[in-house]
């Protein structure tokens, strides 16, 4: 049984309007998503800004409403749960949060920040609380000294290490992490992602990770689905996205990723340019009568692509 099964889902929010603030229209955020994620198992969500990444995500935790669809987590619809049992089960999915220096409570010390979850979901006396959360702050790479410290008084990747340690306090089975390391400048990013995929074992973890870069997620994610205006356009394993890409903005994703080797600078420029015009001709033809995105269709057992 999948971890996470997302079906079908719809995010939309109303745009009101007029003396009356009547809904006049609404935004599609989210107009139809599927996937699935296993145990153990990293699923990268990927697309450009505005193309409801977060959505997904809070709606996964029931922060946003969901339109239609449902979310299934070890086959049950959370949204159907009530009281103690959608306790037990929310305590299993955590979030991590896109902007580190906004999602941290700047008036609390680490110690209530990391341990809030504990209080909400765990009876702990003062001692093992203080002993748990120093535990998790120390693997995070921080000294024990900082849980009595403000957000303030430290960095940005610092900071995404204590957001991390308040996602593992209840030993989650899924963490959402959106866009957790695009804050941050590049050396530090990959001291993250690498501390991420340490702790992933350890932990017993599965990852739901947002982010708009194809470059980030490449060495991290089993799956990837890549998303465009609120639509799942291509998703397969990480290497055919990346080595057969059938979609035009999965390619387009790929030619805008920075090449490292000079070598092979003038070969990507030449691709980029041969997809620049690709998209020009044959934008049309990923779009029904309706101006909608086609649905999945399966070309492999792990590939599917929105075309006609
Ligand atoms: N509460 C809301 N009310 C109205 N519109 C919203 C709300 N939240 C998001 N949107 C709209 O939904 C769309 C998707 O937003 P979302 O934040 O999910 O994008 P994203 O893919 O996470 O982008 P980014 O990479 O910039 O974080 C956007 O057009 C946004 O303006
Ligand atoms: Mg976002």
């Amino acid at each position: 049984m999948s971890l996470l099964k997302v079906n079908d889902l719809k995010v939309h929010f109303p745009i009101r309007g007029g003396f009356f603030k009547t809904v006049v229209d609404q935004v599609r955020a989210v107009d139809g998503i599927s996937f699935e994620i296993e145990p153990g198992e990293t699923y990268g969500l990927v697309g450009e800004s505005g193309c409801g990444k977060t959505t997904t995500g809070r709606a996964i935790i029931g922060l946003n409403n969901i339109t239609e669809g449902e979310v299934l987590f070890e086959g049950t619809d959370l949204a159907q749960l009530s009281g103690r049992k959608k306790r037990a089960q929310s305590r299993d999915i955590q979030m991590i949060f896109q902007d580190p220096y906004s999602s941290l409570n700047v008036r609390k010390r680490v110690l209530d920040i990391v341990a809030e979850p504990l209080r909400n979901y765990e009876r702990m006396s003062p001692k093992e609380e203080l002993d748990k959360v120093q535990a998790l702050i120390e693997r995070v790479g921080l000294g024990p000294e900082a849980v009595y410290k403000y957000p303030h008084q430290f960095s940005g990747g610092q900071r995404q290490r204590i957001g991390i340690a308040r996602a593992l306090t209840l030993n989650p089975k899924l963490i959402i992490a959106d866009e957790p390391v695009s804050a941050l400048d590049v050396s530090v990013q990959a001291q993250v992602l690498n501390f991420m995929q340490d702790i992933q074992k350890e932990f017993n973890l599965s990852y739901l990770f947002i982010s708009h870069d194809l470059g980030v997620v490449q060495h991290l994610c089993n799956r990837i689905g890549i998303m465009y205006k609120g639509r799942l356009v291509e998703e397969g394993t990480a290497d055919e996205i990346y080595s057969t890409p059938q979609h035009l903005y999965t390619k387009r994703l790929i030619s805008a990723i920075p090449e490292m080797d000079p070598a092979k600078r003038l070969e990507k420029t030449h691709l980029r340019q041969a997809i620049d015009d690709e998209y020009r001709t044959d934008y049309d033809n990923y779009f029904d009568d309706e101006g909608r995105l086609f649905d999945l269709k399966k070309i492999s057992d792990t590939h599917s692509v929105a075309m006609l």
